[in-house]
């Protein structure tokens, strides 16, 4: 258990800098934010501190850059769409380690708020450089980590800066990451299902190592599957197929037994577009030059049914290419069931990335016990490893 912002005194935070690591990382369209789900959900941990008086320094990446600073990443819009969403004007920090940053985030009025540049635009963010941290420290009198979908990254303002700035705490949608996620592999309520697709096993290879003996079932859709049915035997026709792969699934399979359900058919298409011919045939099928890209209505129907009878589900990775209909209907299918699943009352989690954004899509999201914000960290802490940006807060 890592210590948390609620358990600090009121006194600790009254007039006091507030160095709040968040992420920020999200994706930008013609200058301004796309999605702000990510500013959203940091917002109760910003409230939290401003009621309570304290200056509020916030710090994120965004995106990759590659040697220094680059427009095209900054977080200027990010600091726009803040203002907007607290209602209160976000003041911007456009080179964070300059003597006079300091002098800025002292001038905050209390329960002021500043957002620094993009963490990563300063050379020893990605190394974790020690003096990197110090500068970023110097920011704040304390340090809340509210970024869990970076917490898999040991980087100066996400891991070393927590072992210089002190109190060093979890905000609250770190808080309530690592208790969902965290229960789910600790004390699920049974059955418990894992629903995984994408593309590629590879990715999820760990995962699928990590969940076998945790899990009830494990349910496979997406491109993944194929992967599956090449290591069963079957033809693929041009489906995506990762041979250097083939061995591991077909030892999985061995392994997984009954655990491991894959669709039992497909919707296959010549090309990947949203008006090209589909047919719908059973795995066994799928012809030369055809290749799959969704679940069949039956085998989202199953997967469905699975779903709705369970007590904890944790879903990662869309069954097709559901960004193009109508391929996007297994994926749907399955949102929809999560939904229903969480009304009887079973723990719904939704890994980050393409999934929450299909959850989004059906409309669901809010339907669900827990989407999280994290693509790779939630990734990785399902597969057991240890996030070193959660690993360096104080324990509780
Ligand atoms: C994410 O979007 O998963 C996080 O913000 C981490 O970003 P990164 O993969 O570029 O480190």
């Amino acid at each position: 258990m890592k210590r948390t912002l609620a358990s600090l005194d009121a006194g600790v935070l009254d007039g006091r800098r507030a160095l709040v690591r968040v992420d920020f990382n999200v994706p930008l369209a013609d200058g301004r934010v796309a999605d702000d789900t990510r500013i959203r959900a940091a917002l109760p941990t910003i409230r939290y501190l401003r009621e309570r008086g304290a200056r509020v320094v916030l710090l994120s990446h965004l995106g990759r850059p590659k040697g220094g600073a680059d427009p095209r990443f900054s977080l200027r819009p990010v600091a726009r769409a803040l203002e907007t969403l607290l209602g209160a004007p976000v003041a911007f920090l456009a080179d964070p380690v300059a003597p006079d940053a300091v002098t800025e985030t002292k001038r905050l009025p209390r329960g002021g708020v500043a957002l620094a540049e993009n963490t990563r635009f300063q050379p020893g963010e990605e190394t974790n450089d020690a003096e990197l941290a110090r500068r970023f420290a110097a920011l704040g009198d304390l340090y809340v980590d509210d970024a869990f979908g970076s917490a898999h990254r040991a980087h100066s303002s996400t891991e070393a800066v927590a072992h210089i700035l002190k109190p060093a705490v979890s905000g609250f949608l770190m808080e309530q990451e690592l208790r969902y996620l965290g229960a789910a592999l600790a004390d699920p309520k049974r059955p418990f299902i894992a629903v995984l697709g994408g593309a590629k096993i590879s990715g999820k290879i760990d995962l699928i190592e990590a969940l076998l003996p945790r899990v009830d079932e494990i349910i496979i859709g997406g491109a993944m599957a194929c992967t599956f049915f090449r290591a069963m035997g079957l033809e693929t026709g041009t489906s995506l197929v990762e041979e250097d792969r083939v061995e591991m699934a077909r030892a999985l399979l061995d392994r997984a037994g009954r655990k491991l359900v894959l669709p039992s058919g497909a919707v296959v298409a010549q090309r990947l577009t949203a008006d090209a011919e589909t047919r719908i045939v059973k795995r066994d099928a799928i012809p030369a030059g055809w290749a799959m890209y969704d679940i069949d209505q039956l085998s989202a129907e199953d997967f469905a049914a699975a779903i709705e009878s369970a007590g904890t589900v944790v879903w990662n990775g869309p069954m097709g290419v559901f960004e193009t209909p109508p391929f996007d209907r297994g994926t749907l299918t399955v949102a929809h069931a999560m939904a229903r699943a969480t009304s009887r009352g079973a723990v719904t989690i939704v890994g980050g990335g393409d999934s929450a954004a299909a959850v989004a899509r059906a409309g669901v999201a809010d339907r669900m016990s827990h989407v999280s914000t994290g693509g790779g960290a939630s990734l990785e802490f399902l597969e057991g490893k240890v996030l070193p940006g959660v690993a360096a807060l104080d324990d509780a």
